[in-house]
């Protein structure tokens, strides 16, 4: 076992070979981890299980170093598959173990695992004596299920978060402070972007309340990645960053192409852009995997997004990435469409509309142009990010 604090230790799963997470929605070039923990006080406590394919590594690990039937209360913060998928193996060995989660996460591990198992439902604020520690649940529905909870630990004083404050990110290392700053923020900013991003409007009232517990925190120790030792609080400041309407002044021309007509638009765009001072980002679509370009857009205050008409529609890059920024509802970014074509030309119009139902404030009509942009279509290119970075501003 790792010791992390005290009495509190790491018995994840580090899944160094993980290429994506939710499917094939979330690329996570650098792994993920699982994390589990276990608080051995006079009583002893299991926080959150692992991924199921990685159940038989966790029991044996748990039985060779706390003999599994000594563990006397499970806590399930949350129910997805990745903290929670190996119960059924766990539970199994130890049947009559008592399961402190939400109503939600006993309602979702029934409906998952079929199994009606030793569920002791807590509510905000309930407590369990483990002996020199207690333990204070949080609720915190919507970050990111309905069934989502916090775990407060007083006596160590460690926020055991689940998957707020997390990162895709796997190193031999256990502290932020043992690992690169800078690829760190990477992957929790890209782990907010994906995850927290539509329920971000539930961060503030959620830290706001975790502050009024007035109770000191010295660690937080997420669901994934690494745990928070050196200044805790920074990953909380910058979530409430995150949560408010977050921009880092730039734009992102994002584009597919079939012939580079529609490439050479969002170059010339890119000119007037920087012609009205606005820095911006160019990116081809087809480049990235839609994680990525969930981040791009997270983190841009404007963008102009631009396809080719194909059959009638947009190139499906362009279709998946819009449907995905819907799902994300971004707030406070304005966006406007571009794109080039033969003879019927809706993909602009149809990308406006997508753009519109993901919530950017759509500022401009689109921009098409006929077929290979000439110079004067160019021009127009130019002219149409100029106007769009002086609506930026
Ligand atoms: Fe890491 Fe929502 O599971």
């Amino acid at each position: 076992m790792n010791q992390i604090k005290d009495e509190l230790y790491w018995v994840g799963i580090k899944d160094w070979e993980l290429e994506s997470f939710h499917g094939s929605h979330y690329s996570t070039r650098r792994g993920a981890t699982y994390n589990s923990y276990i608080i051995k006080d006079e009583k002893i406590a299991l926080v959150d299980a692992v991924f199921a394919p990685f159940a038989q590594e966790q029991l044996q690990h748990l039985e060779k170093h706390i003999g599994l039937d000594n563990i006397d209360y499970l806590i399930i913060n949350h129910s997805e598959i990745d903290h929670a998928g190996s119960l059924s193996e766990l539970i199994a060995k130890i049947p009559d173990v008592p399961i402190y989660c939400s109503q939600k996460c006993s309602d979702f591990l029934k409906q998952q695992h079929h199994q009606d198992w030793n569920f002791q439902v807590v509510k905000t604020g309930d407590t369990l004596s483990l002996g020199r520690n207690t333990l204070t649940f949080i609720e915190a529905p919507m970050l990111h299920w309905p069934d989502s909870m916090l775990t407060y630990v007083g006596g160590m004083n460690v926020l055991l978060s689940s998957d707020a404050f997390g990162q895709h990110y796997t190193t031999s290392q256990f502290f932020n402070d043992e690992v690169d700053t800078c690829i760190l923020y990477q992957e929790a900013l890209k782990y907010y972007a994906n995850i927290l991003t539509p329920y971000s409007r539930l961060i503030a009232p959620k830290v706001k309340q975790l502050m009024s517990m007035d109770v000191p925190i010295e660690m937080i120790a997420p669901g994934h990645g690494l745990i928070w030792r050196e200044n805790p609080m920074q990953i909380v400041d910058q979530y409430l960053k995150w949560a408010d309407a977050y921009n880092e002044g730039h734009v992102m021309v994002l584009y597919d192409t079939m012939w580079g007509n529609t490439e050479k638009m969002a170059h010339s765009i890119a000119d007037g852009l920087a012609e009205s001072g606005v820095p911006y980002k160019i990116v081809c679509a087809s480049n990235y995997d839609v994680s990525d370009l969930v981040v791009e857009a997270f983190i841009a205050k404007g963008i102009l997004v631009g396809s080719s008409t194909i059959n009638n529609g947009m190139l499906s890059e362009i279709v998946a990435v819009l449907d995905t920024f819907k799902g994300m509802r971004f707030c406070g970014k304005k966006a406007a469409a571009f794109g080039s074509y033969g003879w019927s030309g809706e993909a602009s119009k149809q990308a406006t509309e997508m753009l519109k139902a993901g919530r950017f404030e759509v500022v401009m009509d689109p921009l098409r142009v006929l077929f290979t942009p000439d110079e004067q279509g160019l021009a127009d290119c130019h002219q149409f990010g100029l106007e769009f970075g002086k609506a930026l501003n």
